[in-house]
C-alpha cells in the first residue's frame, strides 16, 4: 500500500510523522512478523492508499486551517472507497476533538493521540477487517521506553530525536501539557542509538526534542538537573554527527552551568532558543513563566559574555489576556534592550482547557494586531541590525541544497542557524549535505547573501 502523510506543527510532529512513517515502512502481520505486504511512501496524495494527518492545536488558526484540510479529504475517498484516512497528533489528542473532526469530516476513519503511535498499525489492521470508525486517546504506559522506527528523511544529513516528552509547566495560555501530558525522559541508551543510526545513514546534524530540554533527566531516580548536560556531552562524542541543536529551552531551567558545557562542546551549536513571550513582569506572572526580565537578561548576558558569536531568538506573545497597553510598551523596550536575532511573534490565541481562556479581559483582535506590527518593526530593525555585522565574515555553512524558490541559489544555514543563500556558479558539484566555508557578503532582515570558498 501507498501511503501519504501530511504534517502540520512543530518540529516534534514533523519527527513524530517520520516516526509514523517508519511504522507503517515496517508494517507486520497481526502475530508481529514482518509482512510480505509492504508499504511505501507516496508524496502524490492522489496515490495514497493511506493518508494520514498529523495535526496540531497550539492556536486557533492551525486548528482551522486543519479541519478545513480534513474536509477537503473527502473526495480522495470518493474517487478510491478503500483509501484509509487517519488523523493523529495534538489536535486528535483535545478534548471534544471527535466530535469537531467528525462533524466538519465524517469521512474519517481513524482517530489516535499523541500516546499511541505505536498502535497505528494495529488500527489500520483492525480498519481494513471490520471498517468501523476508530477512536483512541487512551495514555499507552510506557511510550517514552519504547523503540520506534524512524523513518529517514529525504535530507538524511539531518536528523532529530525525541529526549523528554510532555510538559510539566503549564504556562497559563499553552494548550501543550493538556495533549503531551507529563514530562517523561527517554534513557540515554536510546537516545544515542538513534544518534548513532542517524551518524551511520550520513547524518551530519542532530535535533533533540523536546518541550523543554533542560527538565531532560529530572524524571530519572537520582532527579538532578545536570542530566540535559551529559547528554550533549555524550552525544558530542558520536563521530560523524558535527551540529547539535535542540529544542526548546526555557530560561527558567537555563542555568548559567549549562552555558559553559555548550561553550565547550564545539559541536553544540550556538544557537540560543529562549521564548521569553513577553518582556514585561506582570504578564510573564500571569503566564505562570517561572522568571522575570531581570533574570532573563541576567542569562542573555552571560551568554553574550561567554559566546560573544552566538545567536540568540526567541517567541513572543502579544494580546494576552490584561496585557495593559503599559505593559506592552514595556514588553517593547525589553525586547530592544534584548536585541534577538530573531523572533517568532504570535497573537496570543485563547485554547479551550487552559487557563488564560477562561480569563476576563481577553483582547480585542485589533489591538492584537497593532501590537504586533509595533513589535516586528522593532525586532526586524534588529534582525537586520546582527545579520548586518556579520557581513564579511566567513561562516561555515551547511548546505540544505537548492532554494525551493529560486533554484539557481543555494541554501544552508550557520551554525547559528542563519539562512545563508548562495548563487550557484556553472559547473558547481552538488554542495547538499556539505559543510562549506562562506564568506557573507550581504545581509537582509531574514537571511545572509554568501559566496562559497570554493
Ligand atoms: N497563543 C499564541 N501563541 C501561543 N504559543 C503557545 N500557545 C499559544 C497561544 N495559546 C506560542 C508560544 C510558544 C510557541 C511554540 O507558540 O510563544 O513558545
Ligand atoms: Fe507550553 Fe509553557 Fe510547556 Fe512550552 S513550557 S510547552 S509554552 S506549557
Amino acid at each position: 500500500m501507498k501511503y501519504y502523510i501530511k504534517t502540520f506543527g512543530c518540529q516534534m510532529n514533523e519527527h513524530d510523522s517520520q516516526i509514523l512513517a517508519g511504522i507503517l515502512d515496517n508494517y507486520t502481520d497481526a502475530s508481529g512478523a514482518p509482512s510480505s505486504e509492504k508499504n511505501e511512501m507516496t508524496t502524490d496524495i492522489k496515490q495514497a492508499d493511506i493518508i494520514v494527518v498529523n495535526t496540531c492545536c497550539i492556536r486557533e488558526s492551525a486548528e482551522t486551517k486543519i479541519l478545513g484540510y480534513l474536509g477537503s479529504l473527502k473526495k480522495y475517498k470518493t474517487a478510491n472507497p478503500h483509501v484509509i484516512l487517519v488523523v493523529c497528533g495534538c489536535m486528535a489528542q483535545e478534548s471534544g476533538a471527535k466530535e469537531r473532526i467528525k462533524k466538519r469530516a465524517p469521512h474519517i476513519d481513524i482517530i489516535f493521540g499523541t500516546f499511541n503511535l505505536p498502535k497505528l498499525q494495529d488500527y489500520i489492521r483492525t480498519f481494513r477487517q471490520n471498517q468501523q470508525f476508530i477512536y483512541d486517546i487512551e495514555e499507552t504506559p510506557g511510550l517514552e521506553h519504547a523503540v520506534l522506527p524512524v523513518h529517514q528523511d529525504i535530507q538524511s544529513f539531518k536528523g532529530k530525536v525525541n529526549i523528554i516528552y510532555g510538559c510539566n509547566n503549564f504556562c497559563a495560555y499553552c494548550i501543550v501539557p493538556y495533549v503531551r501530558g507529563r514530562e517523561r525522559s527517554r534513557s540515554m541508551q536510546h537516545i544515542l542509538n538513534e544518534v548513532r543510526a542517524i551518524a551511520a545513514a550520513g547524518g551530519k546534524e542532530v535535533m533533540l526534542l523536546g518541550q523543554n530540554v533542560n527538565s531532560y533527566g529530572k524524571d530519572f531516580p537520582d532527579g538532578g538537573s545536570h542530566h540535559f548536560a551529559t547528554l550533549l556531552e555524550e552525544v558530542s562524542k558520536v563521530e560523524g554527527i558535527e551540529r547539535i541543536r535542540y529544542m526548546s529551552a526555557h530560561p527558567k531551567d537555563f542555568h548559567v552551568e549549562l552555558i559553559d558545557t555548550i561553550a565547550a562542546l564545539p559541536k553544540v551549536c550556538k544557537h540560543f532558543h529562549l521564548p521569553l513571550q513577553s518582556g514585561c513582569n506582570q504578564t510573564l506572572k500571569d503566564m505562570n513563566r517561572g522568571y522575570t526580565t531581570e533574570q532573563f537578561w541576567h542569562i542573555l548576558e552571560a551568554i553574550r559574555k561567554k559566546i560573544p558569536e552566538c545567536a540568540i531568538t526567541t517567541d513572543m506573545i502579544v494580546g494576552f489576556p490584561s496585557e495593559l497597553e503599559r505593559d506592552f510598551q514595556e514588553t517593547l523596550e525589553f525586547v530592544d534592550k534584548c536585541a534577538f536575532d530573531d523572533a517568532y511573534t504570535f497573537l496570543y490565541s485563547p485554547r479551550t482547557g487552559t487557563v488564560a481562556a477562561k480569563r476576563e479581559h481577553q483582547i480585542p483582535d485589533e489591538v492584537k494586531n497593532q501590537r504586533l506590527q509595533q513589535l516586528l518593526a522593532i525586532q526586524n530593525k534588529h534582525s537586520l541590525a546582527n545579520n548586518q555585522k556579520l557581513i564579511g565574515s566567513v561562516q561555515m555553512v551547511l548546505v540544505e541544497g537548492r532554494s525551493k524558490t529560486e533554484a539557481s541559489v543555494w541554501t544552508g544555514r550557520t551554525d547559528t542557524n542563519k539562512i545563508v543563500n548562495v548563487p550557484a556558479i556553472e559547473g558547481d558539484r552538488d554542495y547538499t549535505g556539505l559543510f562549506v566555508p562562506t564568506k557573507i557578503v550581504g545581509a537582509k532582515t531574514w537571511y545572509l547573501k554568501g559566496e562559497f570558498i570554493r
